[in-house]
């Protein structure tokens, strides 16, 4: 450290270099860098006084002592800064050791101190005196700082004990959720969901039983949540439980775990002996914490279109009187409404265009109403089919899976459309799957009652394997990746075959 400029030269060769890792690395944490640099140009200040005063003579030599004690002073704190930026920014980042901040404060404060105690020691201070005299002002200084020591030493203990992290998802006694943004020395930042910020002292984040959501050993792991509905006692549990499931299990639904599955289970029979309905629960696993009401949301939309199709109603609260006109009138005008709506849904169908007005008032007696919610399944590919859909509402996707497991987009029916007649036809399984785009109504035709207007009406079955066999070839051609005159040559062949096959079916030759 002696000679005119110090140390001048292979720190700032030292800066240099430094700074050059730091371009070539990116995501390398370089706010240090910073320090560093204003305490190089204080170091070269002080020395360039130093040098100028002691240059000057002896009327400012008085002046020159205590700058080279600073210029002395700045150097060791720079070589401490650079040492600590190569060990925990370079060394630590490369070797991917997450250490918490407060680890590179407390060893540069720690450095610090004893490079200031050593310095004094050098500069003939008697350290011991000053370490007497400020043990008084320690305790005094201690007494006043008392709740802000408090704050700093739960800072240091999160930090350093890991049990809450940055980005963890938290609940608070008072049952605030929130994201930990930052933990500080004095307090930390939590963000909650309705986009307001909590500043918690980090001594009440201590004192406190604190849930850190969707982590279990440490890692993180998806979070149960609860969806509540009510059914009344007409409907069997075991019944309203296996509907549920299935819609839940079906298809995907946005931010839901796949492990475990959603499920239903049976909360409660009636609450305090009071009410007329069971309370059912549907339990799922959340994968993106910050998302929890509309994944709400889209499970019970899920849950009310599976219920709706299997015309189970919501139950009604406990406090509804319920008065129903019970007579014949009453139930004969309420199926005339319904079986007008059904009706007037498949006069928009031209797959039943043939059909007598007679005939198609008792098909509208016998198809069954059934919505979907975007994403379910309402076909699946290779399973038995057992009705025909009459799509009265909203858009369906079909979908074809390959042999390796592959999933191609087939085609897209907007209402009014119909599907699901291939495998009625054919008698084959279900040769794609189709699913709801957004929301989506059906009617159902029961399968015996289809087959029974074919029968009836040949030339149904006619006019559909027009269709039928296009769609079939779009399907191959899909599946084969055809290009466009291999499709035409397609169409020709296969459009005979298929009409024969469904000829063979339902005897109609
Ligand atoms: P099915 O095989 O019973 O079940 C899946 C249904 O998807 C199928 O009947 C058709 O109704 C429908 N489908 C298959 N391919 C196409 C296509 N290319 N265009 C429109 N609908 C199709």
């Amino acid at each position: 450290m002696n000679g005119p400029f110090r140390l001048l030269l292979p720190l700032s060769i030292a800066i240099v270099v430094v700074a050059a890792i730091f371009r070539a690395t990116p995501g390398a944490p370089r706010r240090r860098l910073r320090r560093c640099v204003l305490l190089f140009a204080s170091y070269a200040v002080a020395i360039a006084a130093e040098q100028l005063f002691a240059f000057l003579g002896s009327p400012f030599s008085s002046t020159s002592v205590p700058l080279g004690y600073a210029a002395q002073a700045l150097e060791v704190l720079l070589i401490i800064d650079l040492a600590a930026i190569a060990l925990f920014d370079l060394l630590f980042h490369f070797a991917r050791w997450d250490y918490p901040d407060i680890v590179h404060e407390l060893s540069v404060g720690a450095a610090y101190l004893v490079a200031g105690g050593y310095l004094m020691h050098r500069a003939g201070v008697n350290l011991t005196s000053i370490v007497a005299t400020s043990a008084v002002v320690t305790a005094v200084i201690g007494l006043s700082l008392q709740a802000t020591l408090g704050n700093v030493v739960g800072g240091l203990a999160l930090q350093l004990d890991n049990s809450i992290r940055e980005g963890d998802w938290i609940e608070l006694e008072n049952n605030v959720q929130g994201r930990v943004r930052q933990i500080r020395w004095r307090h930390s930042v939590i963000e909650t969901r309705d986009w307001d910020t909590l500043i918690v002292p980090n001594s009440q984040l201590l004192a406190q039983t604190i849930k850190v959501l969707g982590k279990r050993d440490g890692a993180n792991s998806p979070h149960r949540m609860w969806v509540f509905f009510s059914v009344d006692f007409r409907f069997q549990p075991g019944q309203v439980i296996h509907i549920v499931n299935e819609a839940l299990q079906a298809a995907p639904i946005a931010n839901v775990a796949p492990e475990p599955k959603a499920h239903c289970i049976l909360h409660d029979l009636a609450k305090d002996h009071r009410d007329s309905f069971a309370y059912y629960a549907v339990r799922y696993w959340l994968t993106d914490l910050a998302s929890d009401d509309p994944t709400n949301s889209l499970v019970r939309e899920r849950i009310y279109a599976a219920l709706k199709r299997a015309q189970i109603p919501l139950a009604l609260p406990a406090a509804t009187v319920f008065l129903s006109q019970d007579d014949p009138e009453h139930a004969e005008r309420k199926r005339a409404r319904e079986h007008g709506v059904r009706l007037g849904a498949l006069q928009n169908v031209e797959l039943f265009a043939q059909l007598s007005d007679e005939e198609r008032s008792k098909l509208a007696d016998v198809v069954r109403f059934a919505p979907f919610s975007a994403g379910e399944v309402i076909t699946r590919q290779g399973s038995t089919a057992h009705w025909l859909y009459v799509l009265t509402k909203g858009q369906a996707e079909v979908r074809l899976t390959g042999a390796a497991g592959e999933e191609k987009r087939v085609a897209e029916l907007s209402a009014p459309s119909f599907f699901g007649e291939m495998a009625l036809m054919t008698g084959a399984p279900r040769e794609a799957t189709v699913i709801a785009v957004g929301d989506v109504e059906c009617l159902r035709v029961d399968k015996d009652d289809f087959q029974e207007i074919l029968a009836r009406r040949p030339e149904i079955a006619k006019d559909m394997s027009t269709i039928l066999a296009q769609r079939r070839v779009e399907l191959v051609a899909v599946r084969d990746n055809l290009d466009a005159d291999a499709k035409k040559r397609k169409m020709v062949t296969e459009g005979s075959k298929i009409l024969e096959s469904i000829r063979d079916f339902f005897g109609l030759r």
